[in-house]
């Protein structure tokens, strides 16, 4: 695997096509490794990238002790055949024009106002310097990928944005980076927080989502969980259900021990 730094370089390369691009903020779980793995079996060539995006944090969110494990993420992207890791310097973020996205008023937009301006503005940069046929997201930032979908299209910028499943925990936890603030024990028992998302999608034809919202708010509150919001709306376009909703996005943010945790089940009627 071939290791980048300079954005001259990145851009001077001549890629095998189609090949793929694989945004991270690196610290590397299963989730991260579906994407590449996705990548290798797909297109000729993968570039992975790993940048803590400054411009994707709050105030006081933990961008200086986000966890970083840049010699551990080498050894397996290496081990997975993936072609290129592209590790941008520090000032890649210096002097962009942020972009604005849509469906960020919603979910996770609402208490981080500014996170997805920074995604879309770093993403956006990424992919007019590399120009990958595609790029891979997860579905775990299901916000995340519908925002970038929705900017692609509307830009008219060439590369297919490829949504893929959510790799979970054990305990059905969905596996992110912040799980490293968790105990074995923590990452075991916040598998209720998919258990509460499983109960809510079985029920949806039972009663009403009002009532199927507050009885899922209060299971977790009583569980232990603080929650951010817990919401089901329209996947198509996060607004609220109506008639002519065919797909519901079952969105949660819950924090356990002061780590924010996000996961979703889409749900096709
Ligand atoms: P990061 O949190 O490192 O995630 C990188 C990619 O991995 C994202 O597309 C995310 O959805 C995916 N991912 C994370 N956990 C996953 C899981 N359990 N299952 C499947 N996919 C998972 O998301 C970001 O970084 C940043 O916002 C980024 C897109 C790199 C822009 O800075």
């Amino acid at each position: 695997m071939e290791v980048i730094k300079s954005t001259e370089e990145i851009k001077s390369l001549n890629f095998s096509s189609p090949f793929a691009l694989v945004p991270t903020m690196g610290n590397l779980h299963e989730g991260h490794l579906s994407l590449v793995k996705y990548g290798i079996e797909n297109y000729s060539e993968v570039i992975a990238s790993i940048y803590i995006n400054p411009l994707q944090f709050g105030k006081n969110e933990d961008f200086s002790t986000y966890p970083k494990t840049i010699s551990q993420d080498i050894q397996l992207l290496e081990t997975l055949g993936c072609n290129y890791l592209f590790i941008p310097e520090k000032n890649f973020a210096e002097n962009l024009d942020i972009i604005e996205p849509k469906f960020s008023d919603v979910l996770c937009g609402l208490s981080r106002p500014s996170h997805f301006h920074g995604v879309l503005t770093i993403i956006n940069k990424f992919l007019r310097i590399i120009k990958p046929n595609a790029c891979l997201f997860g579905l775990k930032d299901y916000q995340q990928q519908l925002i970038i979908k929705e900017f692609v299209k509307r830009k008219k910028i060439k590369t297919d944005i490829v949504s893929l499943p959510i790799v979970r925990e054990k305990s059905g936890l969905a596996m992110s980076s912040r799980n490293n603030y968790l105990s074995d024990e923590d990452k075991k028992f916040c598998g209720k927080i998919y258990s509460c998302l499983k109960n809510l999608a079985a029920s949806l034809k039972k009663k009403p989502l009002g009532v199927l919202k507050i009885e899922a708010i209060n299971f977790l509150q009583h569980a232990g969980f603080e929650i951010d919001y817990l919401e089901i709306v329209d996947a198509n376009n996060l607004s609220s259900v109506t008639k002519k909703t065919n797909k519901i996005l079952i969105a949660v943010a819950a924090i356990y021990k002061k780590v924010r945790l996000i996961d979703n089940i889409v749900v096709s009627l």
